[in-house]
């Protein structure tokens, strides 16, 4: 019996130990924070696991989120839902039900998950998107492109080129009642690169007439040149997305090949011949003051071209957007930048604020000094904490009074 009982005590502080996770004060709901983010970091000590006997790829197993999250496509007395596909291509549409007198604005959405996870059919994507077409009364395309390790860079940004493409025809716009003037992108994360990278495209591709009003890009991760920024060195263990996860995304994203991870893990993947480009990302001269606090600003120095040679997506505009030169960025739509305090990605997205704002481009940009990434996605059972859904309701609010 007093065995039995210590078992438990003992079991218990285990559990605790492994959930308990230090916060920053201000991170609101602590311990659905922690319980998320024990979750997800467990099935990614099982993808690990997995990996490390040659059962399954460590995304195979973290995949099963994504699964166990996905939904079917269910309409509701305001929204039509549907999945369908556009130029080969898996989508999920939502229209809205109500019939219209004018034509209908339309957002294409782009779900995030490091270019190897995610669906637009997870629930709290769905969720979203059916509140999107509701409350903007607008047609929403989401898009389910490609996916890493099995598809590489450039194929979900092919794929998800192809889909706006094709979504930007008058016919295809006509067909949905879409009015050509008022049409945004808008991704999360990897997602949000996407995003960046399509808007980016589409100005200088002369077969498109229809141009975007808006693009937004929600904590977007926007290049792979430098993996150490502040935000890196500083958020490296937040929730839920740790530097370790995020690199292992962006070595995917270019290949399974495990000695790329290695070599971007400590930041020597880039050459010394290509230092001409880290200009683009100089975060001592992009970002404020109070972001650069002590940290030293340094170019890597490394010699070997190896990867580069291999893998020539490490330099390419279309996986890292903030390599554009500053003329290829003027012109670009309107921009909403959602960033946040305790992401590794915050430094990215405050770059790319900088840098447009030099090129002329109109930037809105939402700063919430209190989370992490991944918060819009806590907004369902059990998980659900009131700031995920406040900083959607301010997104959806500001996309209803600017789109
Ligand atoms: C980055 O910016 C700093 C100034 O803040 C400058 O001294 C340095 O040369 C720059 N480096 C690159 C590679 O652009």
């Amino acid at each position: 019996m007093a065995s039995k009982s210590l078992c438990f005590v003992l079991l218990s502080v285990l559990v605790a130990y492994y959930i308990y996770k230090p916060l920053p004060d201000n991170i609101e709901e602590k311990w659905k924070v922690m319980l998320m983010d024990a979750t997800f970091r467990s099935l990614g000590h099982l993808s690990t696991l997995a990996e490390m006997f040659g059962m399954k790829h460590y995304m195979d197993v973290m995949m099963l989120l994504t699964f166990a999250e996905h939904t079917e496509p269910v309409s509701d007395d305001n929204v039509i839902v549907k999945d369908t596909s556009l130029i080969n291509v898996p989508v999920r549409l939502y229209m809205p039900k109500g019939k219209s007198n004018t034509l209908r604005r339309a957002v294409i959405f782009i779900h995030g998950g490091g270019w190897c996870l995610g669906s637009a059919a997870m629930k709290p994507y769905d969720l979203q998107s059916k509140q999107a077409a509701h409350v903007l009364n607008a047609i929403i395309v989401s898009i389910d492109y490609r996916l890493a390790p099995k598809f590489h860079f450039p194929d979900q940004f092919n794929d998800v080129y192809d889909v706006v493409k094709f979504f930007l025809q008058e016919e295809v716009l006509k067909k949905y009642s879409v009015d050509r003037n008022r049409i945004a992108v808008s991704g999360d994360s990897a997602g949000g690169n996407l995003a960046a990278a399509v808007a980016q495209m589409l100005l200088h591709d002369p077969e498109v007439n229809v141009k975007l009003k808006i693009q937004v890009l929600i904590y977007p991760v926007l290049q792979s040149l430098d993996l150490n920024t502040p935000s890196y060195k500083e958020n490296a263990n937040m929730p839920l997305l740790s530097k370790t996860l995020m690199v292992r995304f962006w070595s995917e994203y270019y290949t399974t090949d495990r000695s790329l991870f290695e070599a971007m893990m400590s930041n020597k993947h880039i050459p010394s011949q290509d230092a001409h480009l880290y200009k683009y990302v100089n975060w001592s001269t992009l970002l404020p003051e109070n972001l650069k606090k002590n940290h030293v600003y340094t170019v890597p120095d490394n010699q070997n071209a190896f990867f580069v040679k291999k893998y020539p997506g490490l330099l390419d505009v279309r996986a890292s957007p903030l390599l554009a030169e500053d003329e290829m960025l003027t012109g670009l739509p309107l921009t909403y930048v959602i960033t946040c305090m305790y992401d590794v990605l915050r430094d990215d997205g405050i770059m790319y604020v900088s840098r447009l704002r030099k090129a002329g481009v109109h930037v809105v940009h939402e700063h919430y000094d209190n989370t992490f990434h991944g918060i819009i996605l806590m907004n369902t059972w059990p998980f659900d904490i009131s700031l995920s859904h406040r900083v959607v309701d301010n997104y959806l609010n500001w996309l209803d009074a600017n789109l």
